[in-house]
């Protein structure tokens, strides 16, 4: 005996071990490498536990503690005092299927071959139920409701001797010893791992079977107790162990730890060293979880979201068209989304004008912090646009102080952007006529400005590696920087609308009232319309009235007709600005009005070229001797003569300032007949 004591803590799992004695003991803590005898489905798992049945459909399983215990003295001798106890664990596969529990059992033989699975748990068969010859003593952990041997319910602990019909059996639970006592119920399946202990007692041949969930202490009163004499019972040897089978349906029954011992209580097992139940199926979440997970998963698809959608829009917001033969013109190439940024996202706020080709918006550069105008303009020719791009670049190359300077362009579908230096005082025509209460020009000013645009014209015309037409020379083209310099503005757009040679398709581009006849009537530009042109400005800012105005009976006529028809009348200074209140230099304005009428000559070869307008303005050339008589009678007439009629009918019907196409302008001659 006392050597048997001496072997405790030989082995890592058996800490004490030895049957044979009156004071036989054993303890498992966890079942690696133990030399526990398995049949059947009964396997180790490699976490240490004890696992008597698999997935399979009615099968068995049993696990024995190898060497039997000796219950009596002698064959004859009464049973002694034993105490058990386990530590177990039952799991359903899914959901609410359950298997057919298990049993802790004291037999006589390890062949239990004989005996049936599904509800006799792998114990009895259907014979040999009840029989003596079974000497059999076991503590069902039941967990399916078997009426044939009379079960109380699906979770229930029995104590059967030689049959499945329990001794006794009761609702699993404990009596709470934290609650004086009183009863706690407890699901035998997926409670986590629990303990039993069964005592019996020689002398009074009671039993006791006591229930708690793992690491609550003993409880004070057992869950079943009963008296049964196991001496008519138990062989004077025996083997220790547990049973379990499965059915239709199976379930998952762990031994975790064992202890027992003879004439003694059995030894404590510590549930720190025992090994973990497996977890089977989804993983238990914690609250937290449960609550944080749905919502931060909501969030993270919410953002993911938020980005895509913010990224396609971006992608669109800032989509451009570049083209190969685009890359030379790299330099002068501005991005859309600095524009974007520029102008405040295109805001109404930044729009300081609309003109005929699109809308002009004030913008701070990025990077330079310079502040431009930005130019939108659409368009649809997908031919022109080279070209335009091209030319857009060589007049970005023009410098001279009185032309507005063109820094570069961006492109997207169907639109263009031209950028411009920004001219602080905005067009001359808000000058003019007093628009956004703007001071009017004095006389002097404005003479400046009609030698300053004679000056870029000049550049464009004459001065630059090539002659470059404006085509659109008017007021609202005529732009004031900071120190109120007149700057030539939107040269080169209409060229945009303006291309191919065939004269169907060939679009006359340019203001109404700016237009001369030749151009109206072979849709060519050259220099000398843009001499007409400028020659109509001249008069515009002398005289402060539109190229076409209206005379006091309301009806339109050309300021170039009023101004000669007042020459006539032998009072030229009646065309001059009545805002000027008088105040001018008679010599000056003279010069002005002549010069406005001799640059929109009908006749292209009567009109001077801009170096001749120069010499005429600095007065190093004077001005040839003109006469009325030398002005015919009216335009209107006079384009009558050419063969063409405009009435002033058609001109009221198209308010100033547009562009139109020769085709639209016969289509209507023809219906003004
Ligand atoms: N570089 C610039 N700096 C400051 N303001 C400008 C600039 N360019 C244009 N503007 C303003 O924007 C307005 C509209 O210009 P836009 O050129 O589009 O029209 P328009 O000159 O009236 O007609 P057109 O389309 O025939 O040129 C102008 O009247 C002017 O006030
Ligand atoms: C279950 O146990 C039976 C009987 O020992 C065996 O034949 C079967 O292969 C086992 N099944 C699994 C899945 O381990
Ligand atoms: C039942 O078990 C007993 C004892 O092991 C055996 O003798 C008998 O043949 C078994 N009956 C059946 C039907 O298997
Ligand atoms: C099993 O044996 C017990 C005791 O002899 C008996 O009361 C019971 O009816 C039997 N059950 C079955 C299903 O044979
Ligand atoms: C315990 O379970 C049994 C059987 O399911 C039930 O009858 C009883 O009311 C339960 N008791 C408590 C306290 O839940
Ligand atoms: C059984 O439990 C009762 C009540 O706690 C106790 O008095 C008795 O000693 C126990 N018997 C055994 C064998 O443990
Ligand atoms: C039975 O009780 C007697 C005294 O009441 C005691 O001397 C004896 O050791 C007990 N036997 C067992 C097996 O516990
Ligand atoms: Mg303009």
């Amino acid at each position: 005996m006392l050597q048997l004591l001496l072997t405790v803590g030989l082995s890592h799992n058996l800490l004490a071990s030895g049957l044979g004695g009156d004071h036989e003991q054993f303890v498992y803590t966890g079942f690696t490498g133990s030399k526990l005898i398995l049949d059947d489905a009964a396997t180790i798992t490699t976490a240490g536990l004890v696992k008597l049945t698999n997935e399979t459909f009615r099968i068995k399983g049993h696990a024995f503690h190898p060497v039997p215990a000796r219950f009596r003295e002698s064959s004859s001798g009464a049973v002694q005092s034993f105490s058990v106890s386990f530590v177990f664990g039952i799991l359903s596969s899914f959901g609410d299927v359950r298997g057919h529990g298990f049993a802790f059992f004291i037999a006589p033989s390890t062949d239990l071959s004989t005996a049936f699975p599904i509800q006799f748990l792998g114990l009895v068969n259907d014979t040999n139920n009840g029989s003596v010859s079974n000497h059999l003593f076991a503590v069902e952990l039941d967990t399916i409701l078997n009426t044939e041997f009379g079960d109380i319910n699906n979770n229930h602990v029995g104590i059967d001797v030689n049959s499945l019909n329990s001794v006794r059996s009761f609702t699993a639970g404990f009596y709470d010893d934290s609650k004086s006592g009183t009863f706690t119920n407890l699901s035998l399946i997926g409670s986590g791992p629990m303990q039993i202990w069964v005592d019996y007692d020689g002398n009074s041949t009671q039993i006791n079977v006591t229930l708690a969930p793992l690491g609550v202490a003993k409880p004070v009163r057992p869950l079943l107790s009963t008296t049964y004499d196991l001496s008519g019972v138990l062989t004077e040897q025996a083997y220790l162990g547990f049973s379990s089978s499965t059915g239709l349906t199976t379930g998952h029954h762990y031994v975790l730890g064992w202890s027992f011992a003879m004439n003694g209580a059995a030894p404590t097992i510590d549930p720190t060293k025992l090994p973990k139940l497996p977890h089977l199926g989804p993983k238990p979440r914690s609250k937290l979880l449960e609550i944080v997970l749905p919502i931060a998963s909501a969030l993270f698809v919410l953002v993911i979201g938020i980005l895509a959608v913010l990224m396609v829009r971006r992608h669109f917001r800032y989509k451009e068209v570049r083209e190969d033969w685009e890359v030379e013109y790299g330099p002068h190439r501005f991005s859309y989304k600095d524009l974007f940024h520029a102008t405040k996202g295109f805001k109404d706020k930044r729009l300081i004008g609309v003109g005929g080709f699109g809308r002009v918006y004030r913008g701070v550069l990025p990077t330079s912090k310079s502040e431009v105008a930005v130019k939108r303009v659409s368009y649809d020719s997908k031919q022109g646009v080279k070209e335009f791009i091209a030319e857009v670049v060589s007049i970005g190359r023009l410098q001279h102080r009185n032309v507005v300077k063109l820094l570069g362009y961006c492109r997207r579908k169907g639109e263009l952007l031209l950028v411009y230096e920004y001219m602080a005082n905005g067009s001359l025509d808000k000058h003019l006529y007093g628009e956004e209460g703007k001071a009017t020009l004095d006389w002097g000013q404005r003479f400046r400005i009609v030698k300053e645009i004679a000056l870029g014209l000049l550049y464009l015309h004459e001065e630059w590696d090539k002659v470059v037409i404006h085509r659109d020379v008017k007021a609202s083209n005529v732009l004031l920087d900071g120190e109120m310099n007149g700057r030539l503005g939107d040269f080169g757009l209409a060229r945009l609308y303006d291309h191919g040679t065939d004269p169907q398709t060939t679009h006359v581009v340019g203001t109404i009232g700016y237009l001369a006849p030749e151009l109206v009537r072979r849709g060519k530009a050259t220099t000398l319309t843009d001499i007409y042109s400028f020659g109509i400005f001249i008069l515009e800012i002398t005289c402060g009235q539109k190229p076409i105005k209206e005379d006091p009976q309301g009806n339109q006529l050309l300021l170039v007709d009023w101004v000669i028809h007042n020459w006539h009348k032998g009072s030229l200074l009646d065309a001059m600005d009545t805002k000027l209140q008088g105040n001018y230099h008679l010599g000056e304005t003279g010069l002005a009005l002549k010069l406005g009428l001799l640059c929109s000559h009908p006749f292209p070869n009567a009109r001077p070229t801009m170096r001749q307008v120069m010499q005429y303005l600095d007065g190093d050339l004077p001005l040839p001797e003109l006469l009325p008589a030398h002005f015919s009678f009216g335009m209107l007439s006079l384009m009558q003569n050419e063969g063409q009629v405009v009435d002033s009918s058609m001109l009221s019907s198209y308010p100033s300032p547009m562009m139109m196409s020769i085709g639209s302008i016969s289509d209507l001659l023809e219906d003004g007949r």
